[in-house]
C-alpha cells in the first residue's frame, strides 16, 4: 500500500512515525447505534412485562411439562393418602405454587401469611378441623363468599392438589395475620 506522507502525524519516535488512519464514519455509526440499541434493548429487557428472561421462559415450560403429568396422574381424590401422596412430589407441588399465586394470593399473600384472608401457615383454622376439610372449604368457600367458592373454576383433581399445597402451608408459621380460629390436631403423617 501506497503512503501518503500528509497523513503523518506529528510525532516521531526513534523514527517511527505515526500515520493518521481513522476509523470510518460508517463503523463509527454502527458503533453508536449498538450503543443506542443497547440502552433501550436494557431497558426493554429489564423492565418490560413484555419482555422475559430465559429463566421465565423455562419456568413457563417446566410447569407446562409438570401440567401434563398432572393430567397423567388420573382421578384424585379427596383423601389423606393422596393428598399426603401430593405434598411429597415437588414437581405438583410447583404446580400449585403457580395456582396459588394467581388465584389465592391477593387475599392470603404469596407466602401464606394472609391480607384480608386468613394466614394459612399457623396451627389455627376457623373452617378446617381435619385435612380433608381443606379441600372442603376450597370447594365450597366460607364466610358467605368472603372466601370465595372455587368449584367452578378449579377441576376436582385441582382442588385436590390445592388443598395439598394449602395443607403443606401449615406450620410455615409466616409473619402475617395472627392465629384465628381454633388450634387443631396435627395432619396426619404418612406411614400412620
Ligand atoms: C377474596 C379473598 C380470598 C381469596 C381470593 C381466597 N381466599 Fe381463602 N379465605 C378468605 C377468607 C376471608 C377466609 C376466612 C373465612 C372465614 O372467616 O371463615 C379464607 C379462608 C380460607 C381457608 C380456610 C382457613 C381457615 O382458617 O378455616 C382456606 C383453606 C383457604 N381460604 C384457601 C384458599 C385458596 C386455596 C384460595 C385460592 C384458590 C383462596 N383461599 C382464595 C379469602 C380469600
Amino acid at each position: 500500500m501506497k503512503l501518503n506522507p500528509n497523513r503523518l502525524t506529528e510525532h516521531d519516535y526513534d523514527g517511527i512515525r505515526e500515520y493518521d488512519n481513522p476509523t470510518p464514519g460508517w463503523w463509527h455509526a454502527i458503533f453508536l447505534a449498538s450503543v443506542v440499541f443497547s440502552w433501550f434493548y436494557f431497558m426493554f429487557y429489564e423492565f418490560s412485562p413484555m419482555s422475559s428472561s430465559e429463566r421465565d421462559i423455562w419456568s413457563k415450560t417446566q410447569v407446562a411439562e409438570y401440567k401434563r403429568l398432572f393430567g397423567t396422574l388420573g382421578d384424585l381424590k379427596n383423601d389423606e393418602a393422596t393428598i399426603l401422596k401430593l405434598q411429597g412430589m415437588p414437581d405438583m407441588m410447583q404446580v400449585a405454587l403457580g395456582m396459588f399465586e394467581t388465584n389465592c394470593a391477593q387475599c392470603h399473600a404469596k407466602t401464606g401469611g394472609g391480607i384480608n384472608g386468613v394466614n394459612l401457615t399457623d396451627d389455627h383454622y376457623k373452617n378446617v378441623k381435619k385435612l380433608t376439610d381443606v379441600y372442603a372449604v376450597i370447594t365450597a368457600g366460607a364466610a358467605n363468599g368472603a372466601m370465595p367458592a372455587w368449584r367452578t373454576n378449579f377441576s376436582e383433581n385441582e382442588r385436590v392438589l390445592l388443598a395439598a399445597y394449602v395443607a403443606s402451608m401449615r406450620g410455615l408459621d409466616v409473619v402475617g395475620r395472627g392465629p384465628e380460629g381454633e388450634q387443631i390436631a396435627p395432619w396426619p403423617t404418612a406411614g400412620k
